[in-house]
């Protein structure tokens, strides 16, 4: 928003001024240089009075604020005018006094040159309201924080106080300002108000004691009777009734209706909390104020010889108890007066005139002291704290609220102090602008018309020069031994500045300035008015003085405040006290020069009426004040020169972004280089000048429009620097987060590392013992060896378990280290007895007679008999015949003798080795050898001799038998095809096994009656069994593949 405005903004200040022109007739310009006739004073006041009937109470000259008080609510201060304000040129928006607020905030912030805005106008005009407006500009619209609040807050709250102490009601103006205030607002880099700082200047004590007709005492004390709580006002000793106290009633005017004294009894109470103040700051405050209407109340008889006593000794009580000095103490300090004599101090009694006036004097110096210490109060209250802040890097802006120029019947010190203030005040002005203005072209060789103005430096001089000014003439009459008096130091007057062109007295005036002059007053020509002084009490006030030992009571005091006020230290000072004109003129002189240091700001307030009320405008008043604060000057000198005007470095430095000869950097002359620039942005040569050392331009509009364009310029050169400064953020970041990824990993692998290289060596390490232990494995078990040898132990035992036999077939076994050799030899017996007996548990019965049939084969035939190895897989069968295989008649022959087996056999004849077809069958006592039907032979195995059988792979087997009877016919020469089976069988069931006889050679056998016959076995490719040509038996047996 703030930014299109800017963007606009020279636009917008044509278009502004456009409308203005159109509007012109009915609300007149809202700048007076905008004026066809500038020079004319009757259009100036019209052009007042036009905007002053549509409420348009501000008008500028450039950029002077002229402001006419409406004496009424206009609703223009709000926030939303606030915010219409806030950074916006000064011409963009109407006449505002936020737009010279902010004006000048912007010209701290940018240039960082401390401001201050001076307010004049006379009194009545709304100088303070003014202020006030602009100390809330800056509390609403400034950068807050939680501590800059506080600040804001009490900047704010301090005007309720100082009003209260410091503002009363005049003829003029109901809150009239009775002192000088000039506020320092500090503001650190970031542009928040931080602290603040008050100079006082002057306060009109003498109404305290005393009001003219129709005006009152300072606020605080009707605020604290009609708004005090009871139990406070008791306390007090108080009573709510202003009638009651004489200093309350001197101006026979307790009430105001502009005024709510309950109200702002609250509004002050609230405010002195937010300062600071503790309920005994406030306390001890009130006790002062209280004190001064009792003191007020002290009323004097006089006896006999003329010394004065006092009457209300109820007073004395209060006071003494307010204040905390003895009652007598007090007494006597107010009717007495002591004098030093010859280094003797002595008691005079004072006679009750003079008693009143060192009563009132009293009073005067304690509400005048208590005044300056309110203000220092606020001022530590104020005062910024932050060590790290020094005021090098503060910037301020100063608030000038000083009273106006005053003009009433009679006037006295006060007024010609006031009025002297004005002048110079004024004097700064035309220094600042007027004369400053002129010398400047001048100086800088600029062609100008110079503008006769009215240079009021010759009243200044007149007031304060020294040794002839009216001043050091005052102080001269103070401090002048003898009878000097205010009648001497008006004659005085008239003889050393009698002849000064802006003095007059009754004495030297003409005829018709006689009449409306007392011949006690002497007459000032103000720059801003004639004003007659009444010199009654010049000298007083300018002595100031109070007895010492009203001074001496007061340092007894028990009051915090009061022990503050009045140091001990100043009765022993011999040293005679500055007047009161001369601290004055002092601290008049250092408030100008504080000034001078600052750039200023103008708000120049005009009265329109003399009554306070809202729609009234004065004429004859208003041409009065338009004359003495010098506007038709200021605008003609205005209108006549340059609104801007800058040294070229800072110009250029300024604006030299803007022009691409002298951006980044200018080499050449400066005044070269803002030519160039000036070009560059199309200056059209009546709209400046360029002088020795200086810019001139002369329109604000040009300025404006530069301006605008530097602000939008500043937000590309913002962005390039924000690309830039974020780029190196970026790149400082990624380079911190690259170093600390390199650390981390820097660590990690070193950790990585250590644990790899430790793993090696303890790898080392074991190979070393490995290789050791292997070394020394054959040694005694000894340290070298002794890891070795558990390990080779440890992994035989693992590996065994790993790898164990898993049936009793398998041999395998791996082979054991030496030293587990009987142990491994253990547990393969072990093993192999566990599988044996494992095995055997899970064996069946016919299984378990197999196998002893197995058994039995294998004691007769291993390794003896060629084709015993093909038997050993084939399993024994219980029979190789079946009942219906074996004829009836051979079975009932057989009776009841069990068989036990039966196979087919070949028999071959004893004699000519026929081949039969039989079958033998295994009884319980004999085998039978049976054909068909018939039991061809039984031999009882008792009757067996043995059993011959070759080692080659044939089935013939001889059954020998013993031959002791006839009826044997002989040995049996028989072929089984299951020959192994067959005998084994047969030796089992004869219970022969050792009769077997595996033979080598040849086989004998009987053939009945002693002869013998012969079986020659060979070996062949196939078996053939046949009688040979020898008679013999031929058998040839098939070779097999195993032999
Ligand atoms: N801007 C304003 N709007 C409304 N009333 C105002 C304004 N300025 C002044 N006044 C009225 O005029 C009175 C006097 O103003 P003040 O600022 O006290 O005068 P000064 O300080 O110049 O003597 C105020 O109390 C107020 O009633
Ligand atoms: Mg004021």
């Amino acid at each position: 928003m703030k930014y299109r405005a800017l963007a606009v903004g020279s636009d917008g200040v044509r278009v502004m001024m456009e409308s203005a022109l159109t509007a012109r007739d009915r609300v007149g310009v809202q700048d007076f240089v905008l004026l066809e006739n500038h020079t004319s004073e009757v259009a100036f006041i019209e052009n007042l009075r036009k905007r002053f009937k549509e409420n348009l109470i501000y008008t500028y000259i450039g950029s002077v604020l002229v402001s006419v008080n409406p004496y009424k609510d206009l609703e223009i201060y709000t926030k939303q005018h606030m915010e219409r304000y806030r950074g916006v040129n000064f011409y963009e928006v109407s006449p505002h006094i936020y737009a010279v607020s902010d004006n000048a905030y912007r010209s701290m912030r940018t240039e960082r040159r401390d401001q201050c805005i001076l307010i004049s106008g006379e009194s009545g005009a709304g100088k303070t309201e003014a202020s006030k407006k602009v100390l809330q500009y800056y509390a609403v619209t400034c950068p807050a924080s939680d501590k800059v609040q506080t600040v804001k807050d009490r900047l704010l709250q301090s005007n309720p106080v100082l009003e209260a102490f410091g503002n009363a009601k005049t003829l003029r103006n109901d809150n009239s300002s009775r002192f000088g205030k000039y506020m320092d607002i500090q503001f650190d880099f970031k542009g928040a108000p931080v602290g603040g700082h008050i100079l006082n200047y002057l306060l009109e004590k003498s109404r305290v004691v005393h009001q003219s007709h129709g005006e009152r005492n300072f606020h605080i004390f009707y605020q604290l009777i009609e708004g005090g709580e009871e139990d406070l006002l008791r306390r007090l000793g108080l009573e709510r009734n202003a009638q009651q106290y004489q200093y309350l009633v001197k101006g026979n005017c307790p009430k105001v209706s502009s005024i709510n004294d309950r109200n702002d009894w609250k509004v002050v109470r609230k405010a002195l909390t937010v300062i600071g103040f503790t309920d005994d700051d406030v306390e001890e405050l009130l006790n002062i104020i209280a004190s001064v209407l009792h003191l007020g109340n002290v009323q004097y008889g006089s006896e006999e010889s003329g010394n004065a006593y006092i009457t209300t000794d109820s007073q004395i009580k209060y006071l003494s108890r307010l204040i905390g000095v003895d009652g007598s103490v007090l007494k006597e300090a107010l009717t007495h007066k002591k004098i030093i004599a010859k280094g003797e101090e002595l008691m005079s009694p004072l006679n009750q005139e003079q008693a009143a006036s060192a009563r009132d004097a009293l009073s005067k110096a304690i509400y005048g002291r208590t005044f300056t210490w309110l203000v220092n109060k606020i001022n530590a209250s104020l005062e910024f704290k932050d060590s790290s802040f020094s005021s090098k890097n503060a910037s301020v802006i100063g608030l000038l609220d000083i009273y106006g120029f005053e003009v009433f019947q009679n006037n006295s010190f006060e007024q010609f102090c006031i009025n002297y203030c004005n002048e110079k005040l004024q004097q700064l002005f035309i220094e600042l602008t007027l004369k400053s203005e002129q010398d400047e072209y001048e100086a800088e060789g600029i062609t100008w018309e110079p503008v006769q103005y009215f240079n009021n430096k010759i009243i200044c001089d007149l007031v304060e020069e020294k040794f002839k000014g009216i001043i050091s003439i005052l102080d001269e009459e103070c401090l002048r031994p003898g009878d000097a008096s205010d009648i001497t130091f008006l004659e005085k007057l008239e003889d050393t500045v009698g002849g000064h062109p802006h003095f007059v007295t009754h004495k030297l005036a003409d005829g018709k300035t006689r009449k409306v002059m007392g011949r006690e007053e002497f007459r000032l020509l103000h720059y801003a008015g004639e004003v007659n002084y009444n010199v009654n009490g010049f000298l007083d006030k300018n002595n100031d003085l109070l007895f010492r030992n009203l001074k001496e009571a007061m340092c007894m005091s028990e009051n915090k405040i009061l022990t503050q006020c009045f140091d001990r230290e100043e009765l022993t000072d011999k040293k005679r006290p500055e007047t009161a004109a001369t601290q004055f003129k002092t601290s008049l002189a250092q408030l100008m020069e504080i000034l001078m240091s600052k750039e200023p700001s103008y708000v120049r307030c005009i009265k329109p009426n003399d009554a306070k009320q809202a729609g009234r405008f004065d004429e004859v008043l208003i041409r009065h004040q338009v004359k003495y604060l010098g506007l038709m000057e200021n605008l003609r000198v205005r209108r006549a020169g340059f609104a801007y005007r800058r040294r070229y470095e800072t110009f250029l430095q300024r604006y030299k972004s803007l022009c691409p000869e002298t951006w980044p950097n200018w080499q050449g002359r400066l005044v070269d280089g803002v030519s160039t620039l000036v070009k560059h942005l199309g200056y059209k040569p009546e709209e400046y000048k360029l002088g020795r050392t200086k810019i001139f331009i002369r329109f604000p509009k040009t300025l404006f429009a530069t301006e605008d364009a530097l602000e939008v310029r500043k937000h590309s050169l913002a962005t390039k620097l924000q690309a830039c400064w974020k780029g190196y953020s970026q790149k400082t970041k990624y380079r911190k987060l690259r170093r600390s990824a390199i650390v981390i990993q820097a660590w990690w692998r070193g950790i990585l590392a250590r644990r790899r290289a430790q793993r090696r060596r303890q790898a080392a390490e074991t190979i070393r013992r490995f290789i050791k232990g292997f070394i020394y494995r054959h040694q005694p078990r000894c340290p070298e060896n002794e890891y070795f040898l558990d390990y080779v132990r440890y992994s035989f035992l693992m590996k065994l378990s790993r790898n164990l036999p898993k049936n009793v077939l398998d041999k395998s076994w791996p082979t054991p280290p030496p030293a587990l050799a009987e142990a491994s030899e253990h547990l393969r017996k072990l093993c192999m007895q566990n599988m044996v007996w494992k095995y055997c548990k899970t064996i069946s019965p016919e299984w378990k007679h197999q196998l002893e049939q197995k058994m039995v084969a294998s004691e007769i035939f291993k390794d003896k008999k060629d084709n015993y190895p093909q038997s050993v897989p084939k399993l024994f069968v219980s029979t190789r015949l079946n009942g219906e295989d074996i004829n009836p008649k051979v079975v009932q022959a057989l009776g009841t003798d069990k068989m036990k087996y039966a196979v087919p056999v070949t028999k071959y004849d004893r004699k000519g080795y026929k081949a039969r077809s039989r079958q033998l069958l295994l009884m319980g006592n004999s085998a039978i050898i049976a054909e068909e039907a018939k039991v061809k032979q039984r031999i009882d195995y008792s009757a067996l001799k043995g059993i011959s059988v070759s080692s080659l792979s044939d089935g013939v087997f001889v059954i020998h038998v013993v031959c002791e009877d006839n009826k044997q016919k002989g040995d049996v020469v028989l072929q089984s095809d299951h020959v192994i089976e067959t005998l084994t069988k047969v030796a089992i069931c004869a219970d022969k096994i050792n009769s077997i006889n595996i033979s080598q050679g040849s086989i004998k056998f009987t053939v009945g009656q002693g002869k013998e016959g012969i079986i020659d076995f060979t070996s062949g490719s196939e078996l053939i069994v046949a009688k040979a040509k020898n008679g013999h038996l031929s058998v040839t047996a098939p070779r097999l593949n195993s032999r």
